[in-house]
């Protein structure tokens, strides 16, 4: 099957595709920044590409790090003082918040260098170079291999490619393939771990808006917070060490308190996660009509269970923020995706792209074979594993299996054991009483969708059990009878347990439920997904092929302005968007304005809403118009192409200098992922000038301010 993907691109000639379909928006190379310049110039770029990306010389590039795994953040001061989101270090102030202390309600600010505080395990990644090696990657690649035999040739010579490149050296590095595998980067970092926060903002400040403003426009979150990267002497990374210094990065931002207006330009360099814009109108269409719906269906019933709890008191309100504010990140954009998708008719878009692709069947046919298949994935990770109940019974199941395989060792049982034991005790000493009831509500309310949407026409053994009652009694009645909920039992069972008490745990409720899901799922589904994704991504590889060979015939010069580029997907690596500061039109008749101030959060003020509740000392600050020399703006939107990992992004203007944090997009764009749209994408940007009146006159910290270099 393999083979004869492989063999029957030989005989499709050029297929002509839509080239301008992909013209929008762009997340580009920083490495092949040069054929950008003439765009950028002409849409206003006064620096040349050179001073974003050099290898040679100290550049922008050296300023923007990967903050964490998934965020991005910039150096703005000669000691390694480094600005992200609110968000990004949510995690790290958490930790360092207590009852005394609370800085994630307070807000936090560093005075001196001693009072910065440590958060082991987050690192910061700063890229040295990158380099093009598809060739290395490639050879020995030919047409007559096999699929399995070319993916094992690249692995090798991906792990020759990375030990030439750093072995000897405190470098790190990796190999990722763009366009489905016809181009391979290497990536060669600089990773530090010791990494300190320096200050956050109140919640009320940092978290502006809450869930409620989440992806939306206009906006007034302080989305920021400042870190610092500590090295040794040698100004190298280095493990946490008190007696670390503040790094010295080769480049950091000066930071512009200028005024912006409407149509300056402005780019983004950044760490952006996903996107997906070669699908076909197959995959848009599974996930506009059936992905997205069965995701956002089932949080709805999940965010209903907790804000119904969160209502009862201020104690439960913080009990599930988190849970909540995660839940409803996806939610909401899922929802804003399907509608912009519709709205674009981006399946119509694909599809008359794809008239006369014959590799069109071929798609059709394994997106058919694998819906089935991602269905069933998706119901495991947002429906069947969305309750502690069946988070806990996947570890009894764990335990089950360890005891029952006679070689797995006594001891080795015992850790287990323990470790189920503490970890069990902890979760039911804290509020299991009341917490029971949200738990066992998400349960039944997720597994019956489940069964409803998916499970009745998949699972005969749960067809034929439920058949007798109804749906939601069956599983209410599996929680209800589980030794899970029942602290007492379950805390005896592993404080006295003998490997052969498998056997009584194996009839338990819950376990009869989980174990045949999962098993068929770990044991066939699994298998089925990745054959059938590893089929469809040759099939990538090969469709997109063809269009870079369409684009590369027609194109009129390596210029993109000369024709609109294509780019590759964003993949978590480094890459460099631009744009323009623009308002834009939600929908007929009504214009948003391309910024916002402080004068919109004392509208927004509500004191009896958490979201929107706004300090005395704010208003102190706006009513005695204490805001020199920042000003008012809080935020603005521009045309930068960004995405989830983009958020704590430099946000420059045409000087280079910095303007903003990326943090956001508007609601109408978050289709952007699969298709761009000029007219309806922006990306969301707190304005540092606002980042800098919270630390200079809210924080009080002058130390910080007086480290940065203010350009007027
Ligand atoms: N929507 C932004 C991003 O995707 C911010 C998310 C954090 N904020 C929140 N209210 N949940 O990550
Ligand atoms: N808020 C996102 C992030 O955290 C950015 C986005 O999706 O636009 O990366």
């Amino acid at each position: 099957m393999q083979k004869s993907i492989i063999l029957f691109t030989f005989f499709i000639s050029a297929i002509c595709c839509n080239i301008s379909s992909f013209a929008q928006g762009g997340m580009w190379l920083p490495s092949e920044l040069d054929k950008n310049q003439k765009d950028m110039r002409t849409k206003g770029m006064r620096i040349s590409t050179k001073e974003i990306y050099d290898e040679q010389n100290a550049s922008i590039k050296d300023a923007v790090v990967l903050f964490g795994r998934g965020c991005t953040g910039e150096f703005v001061s000669e000691k390694g003082l480094l600005f992200t989101n609110h968000h990004c270090g949510y995690g790290e102030i958490v930790k360092h918040s207590t009852v005394e202390h609370d800085y994630l309600t307070n807000g936090f600010a560093a005075k001196t260098l001693e009072e910065e505080l440590p958060c082991p395990g987050l690192t910061v990644t700063l890229l040295q170079y990158m380099k093009d090696v598809t060739d290395e990657v490639l050879k020995g690649v030919t047409s007559s291999i096999t699929e399995k035999e070319r993916k094992s040739k690249i692995n090798e010579n991906i792990k020759n490619i990375v030990d030439n490149a750093t072995k000897g050296t405190n470098l790190s590095g990796y190999v990722k393939a763009l366009y489905y595998g016809n181009q391979y980067m290497l990536y060669v970092n600089k990773i530090y771990k010791d990494v300190r926060l320096v200050a956050a903002p109140p919640s009320n400040i940092g978290k502006f808006g809450g869930d409620t403003d989440n992806w939306m426009w206009p906006r007034h979150t302080g989305d920021f917070s400042v870190f610092r990267v500590y090295v040794d002497e040698n100004n190298e990374p280095a493990e946490y060490n008190k007696n670390n210094k503040p790094y010295k990065p080769k480049k950091y931002l000066k930071i512009s308190l200028k005024d912006k207006q409407e149509g300056d330009f402005t780019f983004v360099m950044g760490y952006p996660g996903t996107t997906q814009q070669f699908l076909t109108s197959y995959a848009v269409e599974d996930i506009q009509n059936l992905e997205d719906p069965a995701r956002i269906k089932l949080r709805t019933e999940r965010l209903n269970v907790y804000k119904d709890a969160q209502e009862e008191s201020a104690a439960k309100r913080l009990r599930y923020a988190s849970e909540v504010a995660s839940i409803a990140n996806g939610w909401k954009k899922w929802q804003g995706e399907v509608k912009g998708l519709k709205f674009l008719n981006a399946i119509q878009k694909k599809q008359q792209q794809e008239v006369n692709n014959p590799l069109m069947p071929q798609f059709k046919r394994l997106y058919d074979e694998n819906r089935k298949y991602k269905m069933e994935q998706l119901y495991i990770g947002e429906a069947v594993l969305s309750s502690d109940f069946m988070l806990h019974t996947r570890r009894l199941l764990s335990l089950i299996d360890l005891s029952w395989n006679e070689a797995t060792t006594d001891e080795t049982l015992q850790i287990e054991i323990d470790k189920l034991y503490n970890y069990l005790s902890a979760y039911y000493d804290n509020d299991f009483s009341s917490h029971r009831k949200v738990d066992s509500m998400i349960f039944v309310r997720t597994m019956t969708i489940f069964y409803n949407d998916f499970a009745k026409d998949n699972y005969t053994f749960l067809r034929t059990k439920i058949k007798q009652t109804s749906v939601e009694d069956y599983f209410a009645n599996i929680y209800q009878s589980s030794i899970l909920n029942n602290p007492n039992k379950i805390k005896k069972l592993l404080k006295d347990y003998k490997r052969t008490n498998y056997k009584k745990l194996f009839k338990d409720s819950a376990i009869e439920l989980l174990s045949p899901i999962l098993g068929q799922y770990i044991n066939s589904t699994q298998e089925q997904l990745a054959q059938n994704n590893s089929k469809l991504d040759s099939l990538y590889r090969i469709n997109t092929k063809n269009y870079l060979d369409d684009y590369n015939r027609n194109k009129q010069s390596q210029d993109v302005s000369m024709n609109n580029g294509i780019f590759p997907d964003a993949n978590l690596t480094l890459r460099v968007t631009y744009g323009n500061i623009a308002p834009f039109k939600p929908r007929n008749g009504v214009t948003y304005r391309h910024y916002t101030t402080i004068a919109g959060i004392m509208e927004k003020e509500d004191p009896n809403i958490y979201d929107y509740v706004v300090e005395k000392k704010l208003k102190d600050i706006y009513y005695n118009n204490d805001m020199a020399p920042y000003g008012d703006r809080v935020a603005f939107i521009a045309t930068n192409h960004t995405t989830g990992g983009n958020s704590g992004s430099p946000v420059m203007d045409a000087d280079g200098n910095l303007i903003g944090l990326n943090f956001d997009r508007n609601w109408e764009g978050t289709m952007s992922d699969i298709l761009y749209d000029k007219d309806l994408c922006r990306n969301i940007t707190l304005d540092v000038r606002y980042c800098l009146l919270i630390i200079d006159k809210y924080l009080e910290a002058n130390n910080l301010i007086e480290e940065l270099e203010l350009v007027k």
